[in-house]
């Protein structure tokens, strides 16, 4: 048989195992032109958790008692479409079962020689994408700026974080452990670490490891942190809005200090983005993300969970920060 994941209820606040169900389905066969495929590996995102409220988003939501879908390699098992072969690995977003077919145009192939084939979820897929184009078209970064940077050890942060020192950036990371901390310094290249955890005055831990201010500030988590960012903001900052974690599972939204008066004296930018924006960039943003890896400038953590089954605690894991870099499923 064919497990397959589907989303069973709409979570309220936090997701929970029962949200979800794991069903049995039938072995699903190619029909002209389609490639069955099986799953190697889950890309799980905070942003799924968007999907799962039926609210109006820039995507639509999953329908309840079908499978969720999200990034994914997977094998090609058998073809019936010339350009691909038995073999082959692609990646595509793709539903959440061990086996399914997909029409060709819908998955690219990846190549398992040039990169580890989880790499096409992480650093070379969706999240070094948002980290490298959110970073260069809204926080337009210049060498000697301070760049701060929160869901610093995440699979976007951690991106984020290198390329402004590849860059000749200052960096500053904020992440929920000292050991998240210590990883950002020692594995990644970082300048300055805050435990957000442990840290009373957010305001005053960004003032003391930012003497010249916040040029540009890369916001993964929203809320009471990047209040306390908004608090250091200079002349002309640039606040790249990527994403909101802290606030995805609040059932009433919390409110912060007004923003304006902060953009208006500081003449600062604050915008929200979605990667599908720079579609047409992603090409030469892989390619300069491939070289840095290959030249050893930038590098990429993982944490690998075991087993399809686990897929929905894997993603539940993300809202109390278990992973290290990019979250991925091993089928
Ligand atoms: N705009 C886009 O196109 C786009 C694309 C991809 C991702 N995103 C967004 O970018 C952000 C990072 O995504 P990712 O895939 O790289 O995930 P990630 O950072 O690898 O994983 C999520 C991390 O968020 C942190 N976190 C969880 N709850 C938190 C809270 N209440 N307050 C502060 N930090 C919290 C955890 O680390 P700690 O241990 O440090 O708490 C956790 O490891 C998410 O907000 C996501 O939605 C946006």
């Amino acid at each position: 048989m064919n497990k397959t994941i589907v989303l069973d209820k709409r979570p309220i606040g936090k997701p929970k195992m029962s949200d979800f169900k794991i069903t049995d389905q039938e072995m699903p066969k190619e029909g002209a032109g389609e490639l069955l495929l099986k799953t190697t590996y889950i890309s799980v995102d905070p942003y799924l958790r968007g999907r799962m409220s039926d609210a109006k988003s820039y995507i639509d939501p999953f329908k309840l008692n079908e499978p969720i879908s999200s990034g994914i390699v997977a094998e090609v098992i058998s073809s019936t479409n010339d350009q691909y072969s038995k073999g082959d690995f692609v990646s595509g977003m793709l539903a959440w079962k061990e086996y399914q077919t997909a029409s060709a145009n819908a998955v690219y192939k990846v190549d398992g020689d040039k990169a580890p084939l989880s790499a096409y979820l992480g650093i070379l897929g969706m999240t070094g994408l948002t980290a490298y184009l959110g970073l260069h078209q809204i926080g337009a970064p210049k060498k000697g700026e301070t760049l701060v940077v929160s869901g610093a050890a995440g699979a976007v942060g951690s991106v984020v974080g290198q390329i402004g020192k590849i860059l000749g950036l200052r960096v500053v990371g904020i992440a929920g452990t000292d050991e998240k901390v210590a990883m950002l310094k020692e594995d990644f290249g970082f300048d300055e670490g805050i435990n957000y955890n442990t840290t009373e005055n957010m305001a005053k831990a960004i003032a003391d490891a930012c003497p010249q201010g916040v040029d540009i500030y890369f916001d993964n988590v929203g809320g009471e942190i990047s209040d306390g960012v908004l608090l250091n903001i200079n002349r002309f900052a640039r606040m790249v809005i990527c994403g909101a974690i802290s606030l995805y599972n609040e059932t009433q939204m919390p409110v912060g200090p007004r923003v304006q008066p902060f953009l208006v004296k500081n003449s600062a930018l604050m915008q929200g983005f979605i990667v599908s924006n720079y579609a047409d960039k992603f090409p030469e943003a892989i390619a300069q993300l491939a070289s840095w890896l290959g030249e050893g400038k930038l590098t990429y953590k993982e944490t690998i969970v075991d087993g399809f089954e686990n897929t929905p605690q894997a993603f539940m894991d993300l809202f109390v920060g278990k992973n290290k870099g990019k979250m991925i499923v091993k089928v």
